[in-house]
């Protein structure tokens, strides 16, 4: 199968590979894998905590070429958005963006779910935060 001209730019130069330190409270870190296929997506947010706005994103990806495609644009959409904004990142979009095939759509999907675990561990952690300065005092 053919991969599209816009997965190969984003395969052969993927975008913000790499990962930021998991303890940082202000990294939210999403690991997810696809039943289909057992690829595996890493994918994390830095949120600047005045502004609640994602300064910046990484991914390691070890998948497919749409998969890594899929991850690469996704950081790159992930940037300079809201969590609000980023939560409404839709899989469909990434496989219009990339023109994926059905048979890769499993591949974006991975993609959104990854942007959703990163969010929710982002939250989890500061909630938790905000949980433990209420028993401080
Ligand atoms: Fe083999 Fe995704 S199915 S890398
Ligand atoms: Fe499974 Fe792409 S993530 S084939």
């Amino acid at each position: 199968m053919a991969y599209s001209e816009r997965v190969l730019d984003h395969y052969s130069n993927p975008r913000n590979v790499g990962s930021f330190n998991q303890s940082d409270p202000t990294v939210g870190t999403g690991l997810v894998g696809a039943p289909e296929c057992g690829d595996v997506m890493k994918l994390q947010i830095k949120v600047n905590p005045e502004t609640g706005v994602i300064e910046d994103a990484k991914f390691k990806t070890f998948g497919c070429g749409s998969a890594i495609a899929s991850s690469s644009l996704a950081t790159e959409w992930l940037k300079g958005k809201t969590i609000e904004e980023a939560m409404a990142i839709r899989n469909t979009e990434i496989v219009e963006e990339l023109a994926l095939p059905p048979v890769k759509v499993h591949c974006s999907v991975l993609a959104e779910d990854a942007i959703k675990a990163a969010i929710k561990n982002y939250q989890d952690k500061n909630q938790d935060a905000v949980a433990s300065d209420n028993l401080q005092t």
